[in-house]
C-alpha cells in the first residue's frame, strides 16, 4: 500500500468565536501554552505521517506559514493548498487531490484536540485497516452538533452517519479525524451540496458506510474529545491541558516531541528547539525529552 498522507483543514470563518477570529485565524488561537494547530498535526505525527497538506483561506495562509515553515523543523514536508471559499469538509479532498496523487489519506480538522493514551496504538490500527476508511465514534452529550453515526442492535456495526440531525440516533459523535483510500478524492466529486449548500464530509462517509467500507471505532472513555467551538469550551479546552500538562509534567500535542521520538529530527536538532524555548515551561520541557 502506498504511504499514508496527511491533511489538516484549518479553514473556515470562524465565526462562532467572532470578534477574536476577524483578526487571527482559528486554528492559530492558543490552546494554553501552543497554537490549537499544534495539537492535531501532533496526531498525524503520531500516526507516522510526515506528507502533510495544510488547507487554509488565502489571507490566513501566511500566517500558518510563518509560525510551521516548510514542515522540515519536525522531519515533516508541508504542500501549503488555500481554500478559496468554505464549502464544506469534504472539498478538501477535491483541492488535495494533486497532492494525494492516489495515496491513502488520513484529515484532521484543524480545531479537533484529541488526548488519550492508547492513541498510537488506535492510529496503527486504522492506518492498516484494509477498509476503504476508518473514522472514530465519540460520546458526547450534544451529539445534533455533530455528524452522528448510529450502530446496529449489537453496538459494533456503524448502520448510518447523519450530519446535524435534529432527533440523533445515539449520543455518538464522529470526530474530525477520517482515514480514508486513495478513493476519496473521486468520491468527493460526485457528492451533491446539502441543503446549507456544503459537501458535507458526512455524505463521502456514507458512500463508503454503504459498501460496507467504513469501519467506526469507538473511542472509549479512557479518551477526550475536546470542542473548541465557542468561547467557553475553548477556555475550557485549554484549561484542561494546562491541568494535565502541571499534574504530570508531559506536554499534550508537542510536534517538537513527537517528532524526536519518532526518530525524524536527531538531538542537535532538539536542543536547537529547547534553546528556542528556553524562556518557557515548554522550553524546560524539551530539555527534559533529551534527557530521558
Ligand atoms: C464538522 C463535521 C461533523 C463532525 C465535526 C467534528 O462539523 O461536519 O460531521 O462531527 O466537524 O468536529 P463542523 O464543526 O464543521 O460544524
Amino acid at each position: 500500500m502506498t504511504k499514508r498522507k496527511g491533511i489538516i483543514l484549518a479553514g473556515g470563518t470562524g465565526s462562532r468565536l467572532f470578534p477574536i477570529t476577524m483578526g487571527v485565524s482559528k486554528q492559530l488561537l492558543p490552546l494554553y501554552d501552543k497554537p490549537m494547530v499544534y495539537y492535531p498535526l501532533s496526531v498525524l505525527m503520531l500516526a507516522g505521517i510526515r506528507e502533510i497538506a495544510v488547507i487554509t483561506t488565502p489571507e490566513d495562509q501566511s500566517q500558518f506559514q510563518r509560525l510551521m515553515g516548510d514542515g522540515s523543523k519536525w522531519g515533516l514536508t508541508f504542500t501549503w493548498i488555500e481554500q478559496p471559499s468554505p464549502d464544506g469538509l469534504a472539498q478538501a479532498y477535491l483541492l488535495a487531490e494533486d497532492f494525494l496523487d492516489g495515496a491513502p489519506s488520513a484529515m484532521v480538522l484543524g480545531d479537533n484536540i484529541f488526548f488519550g493514551h492508547g492513541l498510537p496504538e488506535i492510529l496503527a490500527r486504522a492506518d492498516t485497516s484494509d477498509a476503504g476508511g476508518t473514522v472514530f465514534g465519540y460520546q458526547v452529550r450534544d451529539p445534533e452538533r455533530y455528524g452522528v453515526v448510529s450502530f446496529d442492535e449489537g453496538g459494533q456495526r456503524a448502520t448510518s452517519i447523519v450530519e446535524k440531525p435534529e432527533k440523533p440516533a445515539s449520543n455518538y459523535a464522529v470526530t474530525g479525524l477520517y482515514f480514508l483510500d486513495g478513493d476519496a478524492p473521486n468520491r468527493a466529486r460526485g457528492l451533491k451540496p446539502s441543503p446549507r449548500g456544503e459537501i458535507e464530509i458526512t455524505s463521502l462517509l456514507d458512500t463508503y458506510l454503504e459498501e460496507g467500507r467504513l469501519t467506526v471505532e469507538k473511542m472509549g472513555r479512557g479518551y477526550a474529545w475536546l470542542d473548541t467551538g465557542t468561547h467557553g469550551s475553548l477556555l475550557d479546552a485549554g484549561n484542561f491541558v494546562r491541568t494535565l500538562q502541571d499534574r504530570q509534567g508531559l506536554q499534550i500535542g508537542s510536534p517538537e516531541e513527537v517528532a524526536y521520538t519518532q526518530g525524524w529530527i536527531d538531538h542537535a536538532q532538539m536542543e536547537e528547539h529547547a534553546e528556542t524555548f528556553s524562556k518557557t515551561s515548554y522550553g524546560d520541557f524539551l530539555k527534559q525529552v533529551l534527557e530521558r
